[in-house]
């Protein structure tokens, strides 16, 4: 466990019950995702239930479990990218990247997920890697994208 960082985050808030989702999104924010340890702390200094943070935790998108790799990959399976092929796109970073949808490479390098709109739906299909959108993803410009962060 980092006590240090967690301190950090949760000096930014009053300790509050209604700074849970907050004080989460800046652990996933730092950690790439929300370590067991760190969350028992949070449960005892905003005195929210373990039980319940899993709750939160596992109800919004953009929470995980699990540690997150350098670079997170989301392909859009919104309706217009799934009409324009985003499925296949996922599906040929998965066989590349060898990791099923929502989990990491064993190098820590990649994670891949699927999200819903990206909101560039006239670039269809979209994907992302990091903060940075690559419209018109077809399946041959998978490589090529993937080569830019290797
Ligand atoms: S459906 Fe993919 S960006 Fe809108």
């Amino acid at each position: 466990m980092d006590l240090p960082r967690l301190e950090t985050i949760l000096t930014r808030y009053e300790g509050e019950t209604w700074d849970l989702i907050p004080v989460l999104q800046d652990i996933q924010d730092s950690y790439s995702y929300l370590p067991k340890d760190e969350l028992l702390v949070v449960s005892e200094r905003l005195n929210v239930p373990l039980t319940q943070i899993y709750s939160v935790a596992t109800f919004f998108k953009m929470f995980s479990l699990i540690p997150k790799g350098k670079h997170q990959i989301k392909v859009c399976l919104g309706t217009t990218c799934h009409l324009r092929g985003s499925g296949r796109v996922v599906e040929s970073l998965s066989h590349r990247l060898g990791v099923e949808v929502g989990y990491t490479t064993k190098d820590m390098q990649f994670s891949l997920d699927t999200v819903g709109c990206l909101g560039s739906c006239a670039q269809a299909p979209v994907m992302m890697v990091d903060d940075k959108y690559y419209g018109r993803s077809t399946v041959d410009r998978v490589p090529k994208i993937l080569k830019l962060y290797k």
